[in-house]
This record gives C-alpha cells, structure tokens and sequence, in this order.
C-alpha cells in the first residue's frame, strides 16, 4: 500500500499511536500541531484532528515535510528495539534525567518565588503543581524499576500485568494533565519578561521536563507496556 493510502486509512479509521509508530518522526509533528502522543495515543486519530480544527489534508501537509521511515535516524524506531535495549534507553535517558532534573528544578522554584514578590503568586501556583507532578513520579518511576522492568527484560509478562500496566497508565494521565496545566499557565514556558537567569533556568528546564515525559510516556504507553499485554 502506498504511504499515502495508508496514512488516509490511519486517519479514518486508526488511532494516534497508529501514526507514531509508522513513523517516530511524526511524534513531533502531531505534538507541534497540539496532539497529545503519549496519553493520548490511545484515541482515534480523526478525532483528536478534529479537536485540534486540523483537516486531513493540512495533516498530510505537515507529515509531508517529515523524512521518511526508512531514512529515519537509525535507533529511533523503537518499534523494533528489543525490551531490554527500549528500557536501557528509557532508564539512561528518562528515568535517570528525571531523578537529578526535578530536586533541580525544586530549588529554581524556590529562589524564584525568594527573589521575585511581585511574581510569587503565580511562581507559588506553578510551583504548586509541580510539586504535586514531582510527589507522583518518583513512586511511579519506583514502580516500573523494581516491580515492571525487571520481568519485562527477561520478556516475560508481568504479575497481573494488565492491572499493574493500567495503574502505570493513569499515572501517566495524571502526570500529562498537571504538564498541560503548566505548559497552558505559562503559553508554553515562555520566559516572563522579568526573568532573571535563575528564572530563566527554570522555564527552559521545564519546558525540558515536559518534552521529554512526553517521550518517555509515548514510548511506554504505546511500545513498552503493549508488549506486557500481548
Ligand atoms: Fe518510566
Ligand atoms: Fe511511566
């Protein structure tokens, strides 16, 4: 089937992942365009078009500029990775990053909020969320090390695979709605005008923080966890 006739059948009748796997690629062309990739790889495609006022030919327009599959950074296609090389890169890259970026970014909220009064309501309710963002995942990410990665390196089935996956996956939900709050609070982390480096540190940092969770979900939600519950 040609590339076009299958993105047209994706579009009609496949889902969000359905696109993403095809090719990795359009991961960051759907997000640009205001789809969410990760939690919500799971709903339909044409829908998610829709919500976003984008037809199909604007999308094919879009995808268009992306280079093919076949011509795709080799190791991005992590469709096809095994289970241990997909977790050594989730945990080396995501997991890893997480743990020393967030106790950073904690620190930028507080001198933010010490240095700036005028702006310490608005640092203060950001910070609020990201403390409560920062609280769920250091559990979460816990739970795949100890009790998920583990099983699925060996490429056996987790115990009670799909409740634990589904646990894991509202986690993931919770964590992608305080990210959208955040990232629609501050008009996609712009940096305010009154930023000092500190603040500006933090902006970037977070704007950091949300492009890659939405790599490390995509890959779990859609690649990793699907194969736990084949
Ligand atoms: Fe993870
Ligand atoms: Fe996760």
């Amino acid at each position: 089937m040609k590339n076009d006739d299958e993105i047209r059948n994706i579009y009609e009748c496949g889902l969000v992942r359905d696109l993403v796997l095809k090719n990795p690629q359009y991961r960051e062309t759907l997000e640009k365009l205001g789809i969410d990739t990760c939690c919500g790889g799971g709903q339909p495609l044409k829908e998610a078009m829709c919500r976003a006022n984008m037809t199909f030919e604007a999308l094919e327009k879009e995808l268009q500029k992306v280079m093919p599959a076949t011509t795709a950074v080799p190791g991005a296609d992590w469709q096809r990775a095994s289970n241990e090389l997909l977790i050594e890169y989730i945990l080396q890259m995501h997991h890893a990053a997480l743990r020393e970026e967030l106790p950073r970014l904690n620190m930028f909220f507080k001198r933010a909020i010490a240095a700036h009064s005028d702006h310490a309501e608005e640092l203060k309710k950001m910070h609020a969320d990201f403390s409560t963002l920062h609280a769920a995942l250091i559990p979460h990410l816990d739970l795949e090390e100890k009790e998920i990665f583990p099983v699925m390196r060996k490429n056996e089935i987790p115990k009670d695979a799909a409740r634990r996956i589904r646990q894991l996956e509202d986690e993931h939900t919770i964590a992608g709605n305080l990210l959208r709050k955040l990232n629609t609070a501050t008009t996609g982390y712009r940096i305010p005008e009154y930023a000092c480096p500190t603040v500006k540190m933090l902006f970037q940092g977070m704007a950091k923080l949300d492009a890659g969770l939405h790599e490390h979900i995509h890959l779990e939600n859609n690649i990793l966890f699907p194969r736990a519950l084949r």
